[in-house]
């Protein structure tokens, strides 16, 4: 979500007439945006800010801005600790940076814009011309989060869900598609709840339906999906409709039952299991990727172990996981028995140790079957082609000079690594 908020707004800049230049030093305009899901995340937001000091210095024309989740969190306390700071911009207010840019460069004056939209219209959310490379495009379907899992400050910094009309994204998805993309990514906090907000009885399952419908788009995917609102209709629609990639990210966040309770997840580890067994029965090479948080107030021994066997059980192919970070205006802040940080960082190694040798089990059962590659790019270094599978593993290609950027080509696993896969092509 925070990279296509990046993609969008140097688009809206490029409109105005800015172009892209490499150093910051022969910047007009230094845009720094920014995350607050976790304290380290916020702590680089600091350190920017020191880098912006210096540039200034040598540049006072520089116009010096924070967007994201740290300025609308921090909003004008960032410009009274930072006097070089010239514009604050709030996650609802990307729209307006052109606007606000040129204003900051007439008045000289700090600005500061985070109020929350009243609608998710006045946003702006058309996915940009240049995104991550011609192939792939994110588009945002629904904008905040009305769920309040205890740990998050996601619902602070981007405000309540609301969902974008299904025929202005299929509109966008179409415009994509004629400019030559071939897959998309549907973003949203909790992509399954697409569509309740609209009132008007269209879900995420119809937005799939009308989206498949579109004969140029190879794949599609979503992220992040919720576990509570994940249910049979949209396994059964993952397994019918051809485009929809056989991937799935569902955050677990722990294996134990008090703390998803504590955390406000309203679902049990078994309910997820089950879920996930019901999915697996549909599409058996379905991937599933998961968060994980160790160290929330209160997990024990006990409960940690809970964690590590369902990872056993449940063998994901990929995991991102966490130490519970204490956020403003969050619930669990405040929660009392806060865990030490260095059992937290003792729980996040065991977690890695799990999951690293079952992702590389993961890899290495692929060795030997033939999957179907998109390719992304061609490495810079070596001319190497890569791409993913629709189970969105990385794959490598050995040498062919054929291969482009787009192709959609059948390649053989020959070997399963760490990270990635190595393929070769099928002639
Ligand atoms: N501490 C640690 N991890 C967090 N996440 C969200 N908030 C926190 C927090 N306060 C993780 C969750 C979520 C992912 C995007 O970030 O696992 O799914
Ligand atoms: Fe945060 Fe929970 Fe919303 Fe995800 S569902 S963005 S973890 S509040």
């Amino acid at each position: 979500m925070n990279e296509h908020d990046s993609e969008k707004m140097s688009a809206l800049l490029e409109n105005v007439g800015f172009t892209q230049v490499s150093a910051a030093e022969a910047a007009d305009v230094v845009v720094i945006n920014t995350c607050s899901i976790r304290e380290k995340a916020e702590h680089k937001v600091y350190s920017a800010l020191g880098k912006l000091k210096s540039l200034k210095k040598k540049n006072p024309a520089v116009i010096t801005v924070v967007a994201g989740c740290v300025a609308q969190q921090e909003k004008e306390n960032l410009l009274h600790r930072a006097p070089h700071l010239d514009l604050v911009l709030g996650t609802h207010s990307i729209a307006q940076l052109p606007n606000l840019v040129e204003q900051v460069g007439q008045s000289r004056r700090q600005l500061e814009s985070t109020a929350f939209a009243g609608d998710v219209e006045s946003l702006h959310m058309n996915a940009p011309l240049k995104g991550k490379n011609q192939i792939c495009s994110y588009v945002t379907i629904m904008q905040g989060c009305s769920n309040f899992c205890t740990y998050c400050v996601v619902p602070f910094t981007r405000g309540p869900e609301q969902s974008r009309k299904l025929d202005e994204i299929v509109d966008e998805v179409r415009d994509l598609v004629k400019r030559g993309i071939k897959e998309i990514t549907l973003l949203g906090q909790n992509v399954n709840a697409y569509g309740k907000d609209l009132n008007n009885g269209t879900l995420f399952n119809d937005l799939l339906k009308e989206l498949n419908g579109i004969p140029e788009l190879s794949r599609i995917r979503f992220t992040t999906s919720h576990p509570r609102d994940f249910n049979d209709n949209m396994a059964a629609a993952m397994a019918d409709l051809k485009s929809v990639c056989e991937h799935i990210h569902l955050p677990l966040q722990s294996g134990s039952d008090r703390i998803l309770a504590a955390m406000n997840r309203g679902y049990a580890s078994l309910e997820y299991m089950d879920k996930l067994q019901r999915l697996r029965e549909r599409i058996p090479n379905v991937a599933v990727t998961t968060d994980i948080i160790v160290g929330f107030p209160g997990e024990t021994q006990a409960d940690f172990e809970d964690t590590q066997r369902a990872l056993q059980i449940i063998r994901f192919d990929q995991i991102f996981s966490f130490k519970f970070s204490r956020r403003p205006g969050t619930a669990a802040r405040e929660f009392p028995d806060q865990v030490p940080e260095e059992i937290k960082t003792e729980r996040l190694s065991a977690v890695h140790r799990i999951q690293d040798e079952i992702t590389l089990q993961h890899h290495k059962n692929a060795e030997g079957a033939i999957e179907e590659v998109l390719i992304e790019g061609i490495k810079n270094g070596n001319g190497q082609p890569f791409g993913r599978t629709r189970t969105n593993k990385i794959v490598n290609i050995e040498g062919s000079e054929r291969i482009r950027e787009g192709d959609l080509l059948k390649v053989r696993i020959v070997r399963g690594l760490k990270h990635s896969l190595l393929g070769s092509l099928i002639n």
